[in-house]
């Protein structure tokens, strides 16, 4: 990587701003229901520990709209945090007030403060300048850990870069790595297996990532708009009429870089998107009133072939509507093919990771990406912003 890294530095016994995603889903009780990116951030937060930093965190939680909300209070985490470490993780009731100025301060080596939400502040999102230079004045060097957020230009994350040093922690730089290498050097056969809804969500995946494939997979209801551009009827089924060219130029453009496009050859369809649906499977047209909800198992087992006998699978999406359970099986198919591959297994998106997680295989798959709508972005080949405003190595 050619940003610089908290390794890159001397950190002894300094004060550290750290940006981490601590962006969790939460209970209607306020306890963490999954605090996969609170374990993501330990190692550094473990690293700068080693170091005697004197450690301020920082995190936007939910999407409040500029102003304190109870319900997005970052005090759930905090416990949680604090449980990981089996440490005290002292807690600031927001980012800028004397009083939390004054508890950075008082930090000891090795102690830790965690900053209320960051989007408590309106300047948050806009990337306002006072309110880069209030957070970077809490700590000499500030590290991005937040892969999650990396794709949001916002002051915790670019804007207080500017006023300290700032460098990568050790998840951000595994993310980075990791993606990168896939993109970059991949190990060959290199497979991207992409489903979800819409092609319109990610059309600049589909278009970057075709360049860089040998084998194309194409799944959900994604699907759909592929298989209509090739002139099958898909009745009732989600089909985006306005993608029907740019489906086909995607396939033109596999044809021409011999790039092998797979899309379903059998489906599971239904009248109706519920658990009482009665199902069938079919190859071909869509009957009038049915719609296609999953891949069929001829489609899951190509699919899975493929994945087993790759060096390199990317996974971004679902093979259907994997929340009811009769229209789980594709995905379901896909999550044991990625545990059972041999070669390196990277998943990004928070469904096609539920998936492996149901299926009790996730520890089986080499990389797990932290970010949802940072890692579609990174495959579109986009710079993140909190990665450029880095200092580089
Ligand atoms: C995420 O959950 O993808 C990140 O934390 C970013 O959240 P946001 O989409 O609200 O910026």
């Amino acid at each position: 990587m050619n940003k610089a890294t908290i390794k890159d530095i001397d950190l002894k016994e300094k004060s550290v701003l750290v940006r981490v995603d601590f962006n969790v889903p939460l209970d209607s009780q306020r306890n963490v229901t999954d605090d996969t990116r609170i374990r993501a951030a330990l190692s550094t937060i473990q690293y700068l520990m080693d170091q005697g930093c004197r450690i301020i965190l920082m995190s936007h939680l939910g999407r409040p709209e500029g102003k304190y909300e109870a319900k997005y209070s970052m005090e759930p985490v905090a416990k949680r945090l604090s449980e990981l470490l089996h440490k005290e993780v002292k807690q600031a009731k927001d980012c800028t007030s004397q009083e939390t100025k004054q508890m950075a301060k008082e930090l000891k080596s090795g102690e830790i403060l965690l900053l209320e939400n960051t989007r408590f502040y309106p300047g948050e999102t806009k990337n306002d300048k006072e309110l880069s230079k209030e957070l970077a004045a809490l700590g000499e060097v500030f590290v991005n850990d937040a892969f999650g957020a990396a794709h949001r230009a916002h002051s915790s994350t670019v804007g207080v870069a500017e006023y300290i040093p700032a460098v990568a922690g050790l998840l951000l730089e595994k993310e980075l790595s990791v993606l990168t290498e896939a993109l970059e050097t991949p190990a060959r056969p290199f497979t991207a297996i992409i489903g979800g809804a819409k092609v319109s969500d990610k059309i600049a995946v589909l278009e970057n990532l075709v360049n860089k494939v040998d084998n194309l997979i194409i799944g959900g209801g994604m699907a759909n708009t592929f298989l209509k551009s090739r002139g099958v009827n898909m009745a009732d089924s989600l089909v985006e009429e306005d993608k029907l060219e740019l489906a086909k130029a995607i396939e033109e453009k596999a044809n021409t870089l011999g790039v092998n496009l797979l899309l379903p050859v059998d489906m599971v369809i239904a009248q109706e998107m519920n658990e009482e649906a009665q199902t069938q499977v079919i190859r071909g047209d869509v009957p009038e009133g049915y719609k296609a909800l999953d891949i069929g198992p001829a489609s899951a087992e190509a699919f899975a072939q493929i994945i087993r006998n790759s060096a390199l699978v990317l996974w971004n999406g679902p093979m259907g509507v994997f929340e009811i359970d009769k229209f789980a099986r594709g995905t379901e198919v896909v999550a044991k093919a990625m545990a059972e591959c041999e070669g390196k297994t990277i998943i990004g998106g928070g469904d096609s990771v539920a998936a492996v997680e149901k299926v009790g295989v996730a520890h089986s798959i080499y990389h797990i990406s932290t970010g949802g709508g940072a890692s579609l972005e990174f495959l579109e080949g986009k710079v993140l912003p909190g990665v450029a405003a880095l200092k580089d190595k």
